[in-house]
């Protein structure tokens, strides 16, 4: 049976609007998804087991790659790579996305060319699963649209639904239940923007995030959105938005101007409990402003750091001047918002040939 190639893009949050912890233990989302040009690339080489009763069997490799500042090209990362290998096992969520589309009857090798930052509140994880679910669907012709794709993923991860359908999306929920705002573009275009990502060297664990931003927000006795949205219940508001619900309209339509147009748009509830644990990463955004960025903004629960530019050539200044810093590992520059998952012909030319 013939290889098939796929790829998904990894995404920002221009928005995350978090409502009160719920009794299952999560917190409703309120968030709009753009997705940016860095993305994963999963190659799908496989045969049909003897039997088609028996257990699927699932290889993994991932190929870690990393960008910098002038590189117009991610380059094979070799430590990362051999750093990533013991989370190459049944855990691997590409492993887990094939097992969920052909449970039995298969023996499948997957490579994983990763960019994206691991932990960097970027989707990583999210865009193996999204690009291995299409290229499994496409290679054993199971004939599912992206939609239903998009469903059977989310198991997998919250994000999966927003890397398979790329653009810029709206999710509710817990940021799952998708709506496609903008499906974005294939190449650069006028409505597009610059992102400059400052990855951090220590990672942050999304659950510490949300569990210091419950704290801050029982301390600070803050009256929570949604209680806010019911004083105003009755009259026409267009500016509260419910987290896991709604947005408010002013919002919306201010996320959906072109290019640096969002700029005073962009928010994170995330944010301020981030920078509680982890001080350091204020400076990184600072450091892009004083660089000349148009906004900065966490990215998801962090610690990545994103700020906005005009252009191609202004975001690696940007991106150098951060480079420097102690606390950043390394940075990578993008544009967005950037089409989802979708099945291709060839590898990148930076992307390493393994098949021999
Ligand atoms: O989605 P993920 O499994 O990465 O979430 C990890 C943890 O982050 C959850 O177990 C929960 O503690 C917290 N979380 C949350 N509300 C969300 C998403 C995650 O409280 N909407």
């Amino acid at each position: 049976m013939r290889d098939v190639l796929a790829s998904a893009p990894g995404k920002v949050n221009l928005a995350l609007l978090v409502g009160n912890l719920d009794a299952s233990g999560y917190h409703p989302l309120t968030s709009v998804f753009e997705a940016i040009s860095l993305r994963e690339y999963v190659e799908i080489r496989g045969t049909l087991a003897g039997d088609s009763a028996q257990e699927s069997t699932v290889e993994v490799r991932t190929l870690v790659y990393s960008a910098g500042p002038n590189a117009m090209q991610p380059r094979f990362d070799e430590k990362a790579t051999v750093e990533f290998a013991p989370f190459d096992g049944p855990e691997h969520l590409a492993v887990r996305a094939v097992r969920l589309l052909v449970p039995t009857g298969v023996r499948l090798g997957v490579t994983v060319h990763k960019t994206l930052p691991i932990a960097g509140g970027m989707a990583g994880g999210s865009a193996d699963a999204a690009a291995t679910l299409i290229a499994v669907n496409e290679w054993a012709g199971l004939g599912y649209t992206g939609e239903e794709l998009s469903r059977i993923g989310a198991d997998l991860g919250a994000d999966v639904p927003a890397c398979m359908v790329g653009g810029l999306a709206l999710g509710l929920g817990r940021g799952d239940a998708m709506t496609v705002i903008d499906p974005g573009t294939a190449q650069p275009e006028y409505s597009s923007r610059w992102w400059v990502a400052a990855f951090a060297k220590e990672g942050l664990s999304t659950p510490q995030v949300f569990r210091q931003f419950d704290a801050l927000r029982d301390n600070a006795g803050e009256p929570q959105r949604v209680e806010a949205a019911q004083e105003v219940e009755g009259k026409e508001n267009t500016t509260v938005s419910v987290p896991g619900e709604s947005i408010s309209p002013v919002l919306l339509a201010e996320l959906q101007r072109p290019g640096v147009g969002i700029a005073s748009a962009v928010t994170n509830d995330l944010a301020k409990a981030a920078f509680t644990l982890r001080p350091e990463l204020r400076k990184v955004g600072s450091a892009c402003m004083d660089a000349g960025a148009e906004a900065w903004i966490l990215s998801g629960s962090g610690p990545t750091i994103i700020a906005l530019s005009r252009t191609a050539n202004h975001a690696r200044e940007i991106a150098e001047a951060v480079d420097a810093l102690p606390m950043v590992r390394e940075t990578a520059v993008m544009w967005g918002p950037e089409e989802g998952a979708r099945i291709e012909k060839n590898l990148p030319s930076w992307c390493l040939d393994v098949r021999g």
